[in-house]
């Protein structure tokens, strides 16, 4: 499949309506995902991006029947990642002697993936490749969100190829911005950012800012992901620069798992004296157990607060809470409050080391905690009100 996009750009690439997990297990992709391609035809040809290895023989089996591939003058490489290089191999097979442009960091990666020595060709930030009456300009990116990642800028059609930035796993046959349904885009925006770029966020707000100050004209933003920007671009640009500056709603998320269901009550209590105490405060709460642990994520970047909660066993947390702290930890959230609690039967260490990671996250910790002993009784469950209505103040 290919789709005319401006001037001589056509998408070259792969929906992948199947895909439901991402980098292994560590990212739910519930509406599948794209690998964007992009072939622009001047005089000189040039490829952007390819798509991931399992499509790699049915992508440039498309691709050579869309274009003699001998035509293709310059194959580039925005991001060595193997969802967008994962066709290179195939690829570079047919036109082994074809000039590959990358960052110098994306020629470690790309050899260190598949041990190639393609004809590589470097290129910084501002290099310039004519492709006759227009040119493409880079951009390097880096750690958004690899070393090795840079954006293209195509003049004349003013196109940016801002490969994975601005993108969203989300397939759709209808490709762009303006046609799919807004709350479906905008949900898997947010949950990109939040599970992948959050922790590079100061890089985001710089290399925006860098790439505003060169001044140029951007009519469509051209991902590696997802749908195409082609209309109103401004709009995910300004989102991203409000994501990335320690975004927040007037949200408090609790998020729990529970054994025998004491951890359960105790957050549902907790969460009633927020609501009674701060009725205005969106209050969502998430059994990890039984939820996706990205959307979980997501909600976590949308709130001003989280409240934690796990059982003691083995003197610590269960493995769903624990495993979620350690992701936490890295993902670098900012100016974000929190709290603990949790049920036990007799030692009780788990909210102590909830609270602990919470820290070690960068969330500021706001007291010690409410713990409970075997399931809340009476006095327990008021206990629990009561804190929720502190929290309410605390939280603020
Ligand atoms: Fe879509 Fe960083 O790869």
């Amino acid at each position: 499949m290919a789709l005319a996009l401006k001037g001589s750009v056509s998408w070259v690439g792969k929906i992948d309506w199947e895909l439901r997990k991402f980098h292994g297990d560590e990212y739910s992709t519930h509406r599948g995902s794209t690998y964007n391609s992009y072939l622009i035809e001047e005089e000189k040809v040039a490829l952007i991006d390819t798509v991931w290895a399992p499509f790699a023989r049915g992508y440039v089996a498309d691709l050579a029947k869309r274009i003699d591939l001998a035509k293709i003058d310059y194959v580039i490489a925005n991001h060595a990642e193997i969802d967008h290089s994962g066709a290179l191999p195939e690829l570079m097979e047919r036109i082994p002697d074809k000039p590959v442009y990358c960052t110098a960091n994306g020629v470690k990666s790309l050899k260190g993936h598949y041990h190639k020595d393609w004809n590589f060709r470097p290129v910084k930030t501002g290099d310039r490749l004519s492709l006759g009456t227009k040119e493409l300009i880079f951009v390097e990116a880096p750690m958004l969100h690899w070393p090795d990642s840079m954006f293209s800028y195509l003049t004349g059609d003013n196109i940016l190829f801002s490969n994975d930035a601005f993108g969203q796993h989300y397939a759709s046959e209808l490709m762009f911005n303006d046609l799919v349904d807004q709350a479906e885009l905008m949900a898997e925006c947010i949950k990109y950012y939040a599970n992948i770029l959050n922790p590079f966020s100061e890089l985001v707000t710089k290399k925006i800012q860098e790439v505003l100050a060169f001044n140029l004209p951007v009519d469509m933003i051209c991902t590696s992901h997802g749908v195409i920007w082609r209309t109103n671009t401004v709009q995910i640009v300004q989102q991203y620069l409000k994501w990335a500056d320690a975004y927040q709603e007037d949200q408090i998320t609790l998020v729990y798992d529970t054994m025998w269901n004491g951890t359960r009550v105790m957050a549902e209590k907790i969460a009633a004296g927020i609501h009674e105490a701060d009725p205005q405060v969106t209050l969502k709460l998430y059994n990890l157990a039984k939820s996706d642990r990205n959307d979980v994520i997501t909600e976590i970047f949308r709130s001003r607060a989280v409240v934690i909660g796990s059982p003691t066993i083995n003197r610590t947390v269960l493995t769903s809470i624990a495993g979620l702290l350690e992701e936490m930890k890295g993902l670098k959230f900012r100016k974000k409050k929190a709290a603990a609690f949790g049920s036990y039967g007799w030692s009780g260490e788990s909210v102590k080391v909830i609270a602990g990671q919470l820290g070690a996250a960068g969330f500021t910790v706001v007291d010690d905690g409410i713990r409970s002993l075997w399931n809340p009784d009476s006095q327990a469950v008021d206990a629990c009100v009561a804190y929720g209505k502190k929290l309410a103040g605390l939280l603020k």
